[in-house]
C-alpha cells in the first residue's frame, strides 16, 4: 500500500509515538531510533518544546576558538560547525593578530528595524507626512507593548518613512527603530509593528499588509579591526597576496560570495553555538554586502605605514543573549558562560572578530599554498575514521592517503586492512 505523509495532529502526539511512526515509515532499526532519540546536550523534552513534530536531534561538534584577544581581553570562543579546518584557521589567525594587540571591536547599538507596509494610500506623500507627524504618538504606542523592554532601558526610539515605487504601485513603508537591548528582538519589534498598523491605516486611509522586522539591521552594526603584523603573517609577499585577494572580492560578486562565505564560517559557527538565528545573520550579512547596489566583500584590507596588514569587517549583527534558544538550549547557555560576556553588544563584537579572523586565515592560505593541504589532512582523518579506523590508525591512514594524494574511502579501507593485518 502506498504510504501517506498526510498526518493530522502530528505535532500533538508524544515524541515516542512520532518515533514509532517514523520507524515504521522509514524501516529504521532499533539502534537508529535510539540514535535519533539521543539528543545530546539538549534534553528530548526541551527539543520537543522548541519546534514542532520533533523526533530527535542532530548534534554538531563544538570547538573552541583559542588565542582570541578582543578589546584587551582574552577569551575562548565556542564554535559549532560541521566543516573541518574552520576552528583551527580562526585560532591561527587570532594568534597572528596577538602580535599587535589582538582585535579591536565596536558596536553601533542594538537597534532593530520593523517594517510596516502600507498600500493603496490615496495620497502616498501626504500619508508619509501624516505618519511622520505622529512620531511621538507612534513611539508611545509601541512602547506600551513592551514595558519590560522599556524598563530594561530599551524601546522604540525613532521612525523612518519612505515612499517606495513598486510593481504594485506606490507603497508607504514605515520603519520602527527599536532598541532591543540584550534580546535579538524579533518578538518585541514584530509586536510593535502589528500594534501600530491599525493606527497607520486610520491616519492614511490606506491598507497595511506586512508587519515584520528587517534582517538588514543597518542600525545594529558590529565592527572588528586588527593589525596583522607583516612578519607574523609570513612577510611582504603574503601582505601583497591578501591585498590582491581583497581587491578581487571587492570588484567581483563571484569571488565576493565565496569570500563572504568564509567570513560566515566564523560568524555562523558562533551564532549557532550561542543559540542565535544563523539565517537572520546570514540574510543580513549578504544584504549588507549588496548595499551599494552591487554585491561586494564585507571586509576590507589595507597596508599601514609599517607594511603591516590592517583588516576590518563590518556587518549587521542582530544577536541576543536572552530569550529564544539562547535561553532554552543548555549548550548555548554554557557557550555564553564560556565566552563570559555580559551583553548582546559584547557578543556581536566577538562574532565580528571571529569573522575577520576566519577571513584573514582563508585569504592567507589561498594567497599562498592554497587551502587543500590543510583541508586534506582533516578530511583524510574523517575518511579514515568513516572507513572504520580507530586510535592511532586514524592518523597513520590519513597521513598515508595525503602522501599518496589518494584521500578516498576505498584507499582508506585497503590501508586499514593492510595495517590491521600487520598489527
Ligand atoms: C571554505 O569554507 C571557505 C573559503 O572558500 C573562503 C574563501 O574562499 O575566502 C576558503
Amino acid at each position: 500500500m502506498e504510504k501517506s505523509s498526510e498526518v493530522s495532529g502530528f505535532y500533538k502526539r508524544p515524541v515516542e509515538e512520532r518515533l514509532s511512526f517514523v520507524k515504521e515509515w522509514a524501516g529504521l532499526a532499533d539502534e537508529e531510533v535510539a540514535t535519533l532519540r539521543n539528543t545530546g546536550g539538549l534534553p528530548l523534552g526541551t527539543a520537543d518544546r522548541m519546534i514542532e513534530n520533533v523526533v530527535g536531534g542532530l548534534t554538531l561538534p563544538m570547538g573552541l576558538g583559542v588565542n582570541f584577544r578582543i578589546n584587551g581581553r582574552d577569551l575562548l570562543v565556542p564554535m559549532v560547525i560541521e566543516e573541518p579546518s574552520v576552528v583551527a584557521a580562526a585560532s591561527n589567525a587570532a594568534k597572528m593578530a596577538r602580535a599587535r594587540g589582538g582585535f579591536t571591536a565596536s558596536f553601533s547599538g542594538p537597534v532593530m528595524i520593523a517594517q510596516v507596509q502600507l498600500v493603496e494610500a490615496p495620497d502616498p506623500e501626504a500619508a508619509r507626512k501624516a505618519i511622520l507627524a505622529r512620531r511621538d504618538e507612534i513611539l508611545s504606542i509601541c512602547n506600551r507593548q513592551d514595558p519590560m523592554l522599556v524598563q530594561a532601558g530599551g524601546g522604540a526610539r525613532d521612525i523612518e518613512v519612505r515612499v517606495l515605487e513598486t510593481s504594485m504601485g506606490k507603497m508607504v513603508v514605515t520603519h520602527l527603530l527599536v532598541d532591543t537591548r540584550d534580546a535579538m528582538g524579533a518578538n518585541a519589534v514584530n509586536t510593535m509593528a502589528e500594534a501600530i498598523a491599525p493606527y497607520i491605516e486610520e491616519w492614511t486611509k490606506g491598507r497595511v499588509y506586512l508587519r515584520i522586522l528587517s534582517n538588514l539591521a543597518v542600525h545594529r552594526l558590529a565592527r572588528a579591526t586588527a593589525v596583522f603584523d607583516r612578519e607574523a603573517i609570513g612577510g611582504e609577499g603574503v601582505v601583497e597576496g591578501i591585498l590582491n585577494a581583497s581587491a578581487f572580492a571587492e570588484a567581483d560578486p563571484f569571488r565576493a560570495a565565496t569570500h563572504n562565505k568564509g567570513i560566515m564560517n566564523g560568524v555562523s559557527s558562533v551564532v549557532l553555538a550561542t543559540g542565535n538565528d544563523t539565517r537572520a545573520i546570514e540574510a543580513g550579512a549578504h544584504a549588507y554586502a549588496a548595499r551599494s547596489g552591487r554585491y561586494s566583500s564585507l571586509s576590507r584590507y589595507e597596508r599601514d605605514a609599517g607594511g603591516n596588514l590592517v583588516g576590518t569587517l563590518e556587518l549587521p549583527m542582530a544577536v541576543g543573549i536572552v530569550g529564544g534558544a539562547t535561553k532554552t538550549h543548555p549548550v548555548a547557555r554554557i557557550a555564553l558562560k564560556i565566552l563570559d560576556i555580559k551583553s548582546a553588544a559584547e557578543l556581536a563584537q566577538v562574532i565580528a572578530c571571529v569573522g575577520l579572523a576566519q577571513n584573514l586565515a582563508a585569504l592567507r592560505a589561498l594567497a599562498t599554498e592554497g587551502i587543500q593541504r590543510g583541508h586534506m589532512g582533516l578530511h583524510a582523518r574523517n575518511v579514515a575514521a568513516s572507513a572504520g579506523a580507530t586510535g592511532e590508525l586514524v592518523d597513520r591512514i590519513a597521513d598515508q592517503m595525503v602522501k599518496e594524494k589518494k584521500v578516498r574511502a576505498d584507499r582508506a579501507k585497503e590501508l586499514l586492512g593492510e595495517y590491521s593485518r600487520k598489527k
